[in-house]
């Protein structure tokens, strides 16, 4: 069992190495801060601090409570995700944590302010676009240093492990390259308002049933190939100041108090030198500070406040136990000083430039669109098409947004609020809200002759009956995805699906707008004209459909997530414990006794696409996966694995952006499917442009319980059009490698 005395030296005397790790081939080019020197400020300062000091900063509350009797706030302390008391004497602000990662988290309305509701995290990740992803962050981070805060809970990390997790809208992609990559940069913008950004929630925390008790099952060289890969990637771009643990268990240890996950994963492997905060209420006890938790945040929803007196009386009783509460510290001041949140302290009231927050927000919509089929062109519409149907999905008020702690309101608020659940305290965040800004509105201002007519689709016979009278119907399609409630299927809730049969059955020239969260199944596919999926497209989300619909811009998402025929498909035909738990608990454990597991080790890594190539299960539309109204070529491999060069070119008629992607396909004869690179690029019509690569070593090898080996051998790699969709084969024969991590 490890002692405190060990805890309390894990990473000490390494960190100086954390800044000069050797590039390789690992993408570093996102901004750089140096943390080694900020340790050493931090050591400083945690030097002059009085025992009493020293557990300020080591846990904080939640600013807001919903109970009729909670007592009041702090004086001038805002409502929002949390707060942790500073140290006036010493420069040190008191730290004001805001949810993350889709913008400034709205709690409840209870400020009373808007910010600006950008797509959601997956929208985000069909973009295969870095710089946007930098962009994105730099915005949400300014909107987040104006309104006072200093700590972003951003950086949402989990891979897709089971598209039906309620917080897939939340994350980026099922593929530790992208993941890894789009989060780096996506915290490096955050972090360049020189606030804090946070990578979460590590690890593992594949799905939100039972999420406070679930075992999760899995072996080092799984975790360290996949979740773990990406983690690893979003923190070496990145250098988020602090890691927020999971509520999840992996492998019986709770993800807040976990050896292997925080001491030595994260601490000793990786040397990563900022602080680790908890998630709210996932703190076992005093313990978990001994297994690497450095902050209890929302202290007041565990069982005790275990950071504050508890943990003073244990380190003036035991020298090693000090010790580690100094560690502690220095880790959170690290994390502090490196952003620059210590020498420019935050306020609220600063200026927001929201319509340059709103290009941002578009740009990142439009990108994120996935246009999914497009029989006989019918996208992008005529104008001069004479009558219009559009049904459903509240198209006529707004666009869906995702549920839960990210939840962002815009100017004015929701336009259409929900209620799903009436009772409890968390009714409130149980609702399923639609941002201002409404597709029809958008479709109609594009359309100046003929007709555009609208209805809600609650009667399908009826919607129908007007589709058969119709030129063209574009249907509004929502899957409600929210924080702490998995879906149950990849369905379209509320029958949709039926709906869409109806009135495609009525009138072939229809086209699907998809709102959803993740991958849904499509049981009408065949049926209809066009297929567009549009995430939650947050506050610009009606202008990016519209602006595709009409072909003002040109589609270039791709899917950042498998969409599989079946459930049957997936690794599990349930989310354990659905049927069990009740959604209502919010992921707790509904008595102590109760116990979930869920096995990783059926997929290991072979999470999304490595798992259909692994079934030899065609997906519905696999990850890569997005067509554009012009068309690409992608030829021309070369490659010595450590680099890889090709030629993308526009064959088509308009200029457009394409993503070319590079796949592992075999190794030593045995097949597999990696994405072992990826640049988006936008050519003009006839314009060609080549593209120059890193490959991520770790991408090819196998972790060996102590670092990273590549078998001696033949690599056989192709360039994608999509993880299923692979073009020729370049092989290459490596030397075998061994590297520590
Ligand atoms: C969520 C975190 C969030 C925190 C604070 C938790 O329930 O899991 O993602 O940052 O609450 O709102």
């Amino acid at each position: 069992m490890l002692d405190w005395k060990k805890a309390s030296l894990v990473s000490l005397g390494l960190l100086s190495l954390a800044a000069s790790l050797p590039l390789g081939a690992r993408d570093r080019s996102a901004p750089r801060i140096d943390m080694a020197k900020a340790r050493s400020k931090a050591a400083a300062l945690v030097a002059r601090m009085s025992p009493e000091e020293k557990v300020r900063l080591t846990w904080g509350i939640m600013p807001f409570s919903l109970a009729p009797n909670a007592p009041p706030l702090p004086v001038g302390v805002l409502p929002a995700a949390g707060f942790v008391t500073g140290i006036p004497r010493l420069g040190i602000p008191d730290l004001t944590e805001t949810d993350g990662p889709l913008g400034i988290g709205y709690v409840m309305g209870l400020r009373g302010d808007y910010a600006t509701a950008m797509p959601c995290a997956i929208a985000l990740g069909a973009t295969f676009n870095r710089q946007l992803s930098f962009a994105y962050g730099k915005a949400i981070g300014t909107e987040a240093r104006a309104k006072g805060f200093n700590v972003l809970l951003a950086g949402g990390a989990n891979l897709a492990r089971d598209p039906r997790n309620g917080r897939t809208f939340e994350y980026l992609s099922e593929d530790p390259l992208l993941t890894g990559q789009m989060v780096g940069w996506n915290i490096a913008g955050i972090q360049s308002n020189r606030v804090v950004s946070t990578i979460k929630h590590f690890a593992l925390n594949g799905q939100e049933t039972g999420r406070k008790f679930v075992d999760v099952q899995i072996s080092d060289k799984a975790a360290r190939e996949s979740d773990l890969l990406a983690f690893q990637i979003g923190i070496e771009i990145g250098q988020p100041g602090s890691v927020m643990c999971a509520y999840n268990k992996v492998n019986g240890e709770p993800g807040c108090a976990s050896q292997y996950l925080l001491n030595e994963v994260l601490k000793r492997d990786w040397r990563y030198p900022g602080w680790v905060m908890s998630d709210w209420g996932a703190v076992p006890g005093l313990d978990a500070a001994r297994y690497g938790l450095d902050q209890q945040s929302g202290a007041g929803l565990d069982k005790e406040v275990y950071f504050e007196k508890t943990l003073l009386q244990a380190a003036l009783s035991d020298p090693a136990k000090m010790a580690r509460l100094d560690e502690m510290n220095v880790r959170i001041l690290t994390g502090l000083i490196a952003t620059g949140v210590l020498g420019d302290p935050v306020a609220p009231g600063g200026q927001i430039d929201f319509a340059k927050h709103n290009d941002v927000a578009l740009q990142s919509a439009e990108e994120g669109i996935v246009l999914l089929r497009n029989q006989a062109g019918i996208l992008p519409l005529a104008r001069d098409a004479k009558s219009i149907l559009v049904v459903g999905g509240y198209a006529d008020s707004g666009v869906l947004s995702g549920g839960g702690s990210s939840q962002v309101h815009n100017k004015g608020g929701p336009a259409i609020t929900r209620v799903l659940m009436s009772q409890g305290a968390f009714a409130s965040f149980t609702t399923e809200q639609y941002h201002r800004g409404a597709p029809l509105a958008a479709i109609r201002s594009r359309k100046p002759t003929g007709s555009v007519r609208f209805r809600p689709g609650r009667y399908a016979s009826d919607a129908a009956r007007l589709a058969a009278k119709s030129d063209l119907v574009i249907i509004f399609a929502t899957q409600w995805m929210a924080e702490a409630v998995d879906v149950s299927d990849l369905g379209l809730p509320d029958g949709q699906d039926a709906l869409i049969s109806q009135i495609a059955a009525a009138n072939p020239n229809t086209i699907v707008v998809l709102e959803t969260g993740g991958p849904v199944n499509m049981p009408w596919l065949n049926d209809v004209a066009g297929v567009i999926e549009a995430w939650y497209p947050g506050q610009a989300g009606a202008e990016a459909i519209a602006r595709v619909l009409f072909g003002e811009t040109n589609p270039s998402g791709r899917l950042p997530v498998s969409f599989p025929a079946s459930t049957a498909d997936l690794p599990r035909t349930e989310v354990p414990g659905m049927i069990e738990f009740d959604p209502v608990l919010f992921g707790q454990q509904p008595d102590p006794g109760a116990k979930l597991y869920t096995d990783y080790n059926i997929e290991g890594s072979d999470i999304g696409y490595r798992w259909h190539a692994r079934t030899g299960r065609a997906a519905l539309f696999p990850f890569g996966f997005g067509l554009s109204y012009s068309t690409f070529e992608a030829t021309g491999l070369a490659t010595d694995g450590r680099t890889a060069s090709f030629l993308l070119r526009n064959t088509g008629s308009r200029k457009g952006s394409t993503v070319g992607q590079l796949y592992l396909v075999k190794r030593n004869g045995v097949a597999m499917r990696r994405l072992v690179g990826f640049a988006k690029v936008e050519l003009q019509q006839g314009e060609e442009r080549q593209v120059k690569l890193k490959i991520d070593p770790r991408l090819l090898a196998d972790w060996n319980g102590h670092g990273w080996s590549i078998a001696s051998g033949t690599y056989e790699f192709a360039l994608g059009d999509d993880a299923e969709r692979i073009g020729a084969i370049k092989s290459v024969k490596l030397s075998s490698r061994n590297w520590r991590d």
